[in-house]
């Protein structure tokens, strides 16, 4: 459903990402760590057709982002780091934006929005403009809109920042029964807990490459032997990707 071929992004004399080849299949979370800077959100630009590759492709469902961006974009919904919303819409107009601008049935709209502000505990703002929403009522409100959606394939830039704990776990239950009605999910994050327990497979990049890629287990394999003879069997995601990222820290060049 997620396919990159070879995608490279440079900036200047800047490598951000370097022929990076991945396949996700329909249904999967795919967790794309990495320390700052390796090349996460640029990669997620590419796939939601905001940046263009300086080579190789970024497909949707078969659609090259690049080439057909508008059909790539009818079946992709992005939550990105920073959620922009229209400051002088309300919760509410937003929502019906978003159902208009992508051909959701006004009578579903009409049913579905009421029950999304108050699933997401909005309905008490949904008339209040934007601008004076906090960062993680924004972020609902964005997560909000692509459940409306329903696309086939969901990217997320860090979306558990800002969220308090009752939202962040409603987040998490949301994307496990996306992944489970067939949705794709491909999602950069930081915290290692949620990557952990959500995802089918992690990539880990660095510095423009995906040094590992695999089910926790698989990473924990191959994470080096001292961790694992260390720890034993309660290596965590934690341990591996420090272990991982640390080995190339060290490396020669
Ligand atoms: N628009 C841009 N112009 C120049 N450099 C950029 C731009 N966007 C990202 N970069 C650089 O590309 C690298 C990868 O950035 P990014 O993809 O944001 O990393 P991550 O999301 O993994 O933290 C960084 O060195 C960053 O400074
Ligand atoms: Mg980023």
């Amino acid at each position: 459903m997620i396919q990159l071929e070879n995608l490279t992004k440079r900036f200047g004399g800047l490598t951000a990402v370097n022929n990076l080849s991945l396949t996700v299949p329909k249904g999967e979370i795919f967790g794309f760590l990495g320390p700052n800077g390796a090349g996460k959100t640029t990669t997620v630009k590419i796939l939601s057709g905001l940046m263009q590759p300086t080579s190789g492709r970024a497909l949707v469902d078969g659609i090259d982002v690049a080439k057909d961006p508008v059909a790539a974009k009818r079946i992709t919904a992005l939550v990105p780091d920073e959620p922009f919303v229209y400051p002088k819409l309300t919760g509410s107009e937003f929502l019906y934006f978003i159902g208009d601008l992508y051909a959701v049935e006004p009578a579903e709209q009409k049913k579905r929005i009421p029950e999304l502000l108050e699933q997401f505990e909005l309905a008490q703002w949904e008339g209040e403009l934007l601008e004076s929403y906090s960062h993680g009522m924004r972020q609902k409100l964005v997560i909000a809109g692509v459940l409306l959606r329903r696309p086939s394939v969901v990217l997320l830039d860090e979306p558990m920042v800002g969220l308090d704990p009752k939202s962040a776990r409603m987040v998490k239950t949301i994307l496990t029964d996306l992944a489970r009605d067939g949705a794709t999910i491909f999602m950069c994050t930081h915290i290692l807990e949620i990557a952990e327990r959500l995802c089918g497979r992690i990539g880990i990049m660095y510095d423009g490459s995906m040094i590992e890629a695999g089910t926790v287990a698989q990473l924990r394999a191959r994470a080096s032997k001292e961790l694992a003879a260390g720890i034993g069997s309660r290596v965590t995601l934690e341990d591996i990707f420090l272990d991982l990222t640390a080995a190339r820290q060290c490396a020669p060049l």
